[in-house]
């Protein structure tokens, strides 16, 4: 079984909405996953509580635990035949965030491109430096091509890996977060599914899968 953790210690960056899309990726290309969602807010449960009504879409598991219990959900998931669980964790530097690094067979950063949210970043990636984690940056909702050449050299200033692809703000991400879909069963040819593939081939490959 392999592991994706989200992490981030600044909120409203994407962590949920990267977690469920790599989840949803994962479970269209045949492959079966869950979710564990350390995060109180429970986000990841509720876009799954949306989901689970529509039975036209495969099933997501999504488990909220306390970052505690994190080895034993892992080692449930693992027993149960998952290929990929994904770790959607709490805007905070707490036990759940570093748990999750250190689980995570690689750890995806996403970060807006304001200096604002690249500052807190740095925060973040020290964290997962200290703890060896394995993983890498990623700028979400980009708006311009100034700010993604901008936040794309921040994040290469941070001596950690950065993903090779930035993923652009687009409406098809909130539409889809609130129906309980991936952006690819939102508009399967629409741009924010395009960028979305191309993270998963990424990360596919990343992970050996
Ligand atoms: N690329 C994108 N384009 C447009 N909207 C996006 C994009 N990525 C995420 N969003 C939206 O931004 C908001 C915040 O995203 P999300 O909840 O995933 O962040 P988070 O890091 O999990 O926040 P928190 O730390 O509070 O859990 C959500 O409404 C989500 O739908
Ligand atoms: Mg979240």
């Amino acid at each position: 079984m392999k592991i994706c953790s989200l992490v981030a210690k600044k909120g409203g960056v994407g962590k949920s909405a990267i977690a469920t899309n790599i989840a949803v990726c994962a479970a269209v290309d045949g492959y079966s996953v869950a979710i564990i969602d350390l995060d109180p807010q429970a986000s990841a449960c509720v876009w799954a509580d949306v989901r689970d009504a529509d039975s036209e879409v495969p099933t997501i598991p999504v488990t909220s635990i306390a970052p505690s219990r994190l080895h034993s959900a892992l080692d449930k998931c693992s027993s149960a035949g998952i290929d990929l669980t994904v770790i959607d964790t709490a805007p905070s530097a707490d036990s759940g965030l570093l748990a999750a690094a250190k689980a995570g067979d690689i750890c995806l950063l996403p970060s807006k491109p304001g200096l604002a949210d690249l500052s807190a970043l740095s925060d973040t990636v020290e964290l997962l430096k200290n703890s060896k984690a394995k993983g890498a940056t990623i700028l979400n909702m980009v708006a311009t091509k100034a700010l993604k050449l901008e936040g794309t050299k921040a994040l290469e200033g941070l001596g950690f890996p950065v993903v090779p692809l930035s993923i652009w703000q687009r409406v098809a991400w909130g539409h889809a977060y609130s129906g309980g879909w991936g952006v690819i069963e939102y508009d399967s040819s629409g741009k924010a599914a395009h960028e979305m593939k191309q993270l998963w081939t990424w990360l596919k490959k990343q992970l050996e899968m």
